[in-house]
């Protein structure tokens, strides 16, 4: 699980994380701007919460969520949840189906900082990677030309997503403790992916370990 304040980097390190280790990338918002672009009655319940930069009904993500963990691929793969849980009866939701993680990150991230990284982000539609005007520029013309802003990386908007996240998180942790790693997100995407991919190497190595005395 990778959890962390809007813009702390999550999206950016999951992409990394799934390149070299394959996991299935399950992140809430993205599932959540899917059913809004699509216009569905998800989407269409979502849309209101995620433009105030409020919490989704748990009803509507945590079925999303558990329904998404259920399919083939998962299992094959193993999965990679990022932003979820974001509330104490989300992640009470996954205890009592005994659905946890093998390590839980924390990305942490100054406020300052954070705020902008959501005005600057740019989300490329055909490739989803993520980009900023200023730190991660996008590489040619053709790409800049598509890019899209997400509606809810206003400063304003930011600022109550943040205020929602803090309200959270401190019940959150309560859960997952004893998996906690507390990773400095303020570093370059590349700094901060090698102490990530060292925390997943060890949970790796330990899993063999614990086979092997099965
Ligand atoms: P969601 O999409 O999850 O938004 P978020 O948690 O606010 O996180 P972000 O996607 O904004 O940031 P990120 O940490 O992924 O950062 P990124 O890598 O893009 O949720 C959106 C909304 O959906 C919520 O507000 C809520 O309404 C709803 N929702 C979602 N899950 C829910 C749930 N479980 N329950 C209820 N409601 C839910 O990076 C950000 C920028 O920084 C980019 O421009 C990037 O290029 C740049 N950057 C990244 N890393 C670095 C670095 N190391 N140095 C410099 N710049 C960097």
């Amino acid at each position: 699980m990778i959890s962390g304040a809007p813009a702390s980097g999550k999206g950016t390190q999951c992409q990394m994380i799934v390149e070299k280790y394959g996991l299935v990338h399950i992140s809430t918002g993205d599932l959540l701007r899917a059913e809004v672009s699509l216009g569905t009655e998800i989407g269409k319940k979502a849309k209101e919460y995620m433009d105030n930069g409020h919490l989704v009904p748990d009803e509507i993500v945590t079925d999303m969520v558990i329904s998404r963990l259920s399919r083939e691929d998962v299992k094959e793969k193993g999965w990679l949840l990022d932003g979820y849980p974001r509330s104490f009866s989300q992640a009470s939701s996954l205890e009592k189906l005994k659905i946890r993680p093998d390590i839980y990150i924390l990305l942490d991230v100054p406020d300052d900082i954070l705020i902008d990284r959501c005005v600057g982000r740019r989300l490329d539609p055909v490739t989803s990677k993520i980009y900023h005007v200023k730190n991660f520029p996008p590489e040619t013309e053709e790409i800049s030309a598509r890019l899209l802003t997400r509606p809810d990386d206003t400063e304003e908007k930011v600022k109550s997503r943040l205020e929602t996240y803090k309200r959270n998180t401190e019940a959150i942790l309560s859960t997952y403790v004893d998996l906690l790693n507390k990773v400095d997100g303020n570093r370059s995407r590349e700094a901060v992916f090698s102490e990530i991919d060292s925390l997943l190497q060890r949970v790796q190595e330990d899993a063999v370990k614990s086979r092997s005395l099965e």
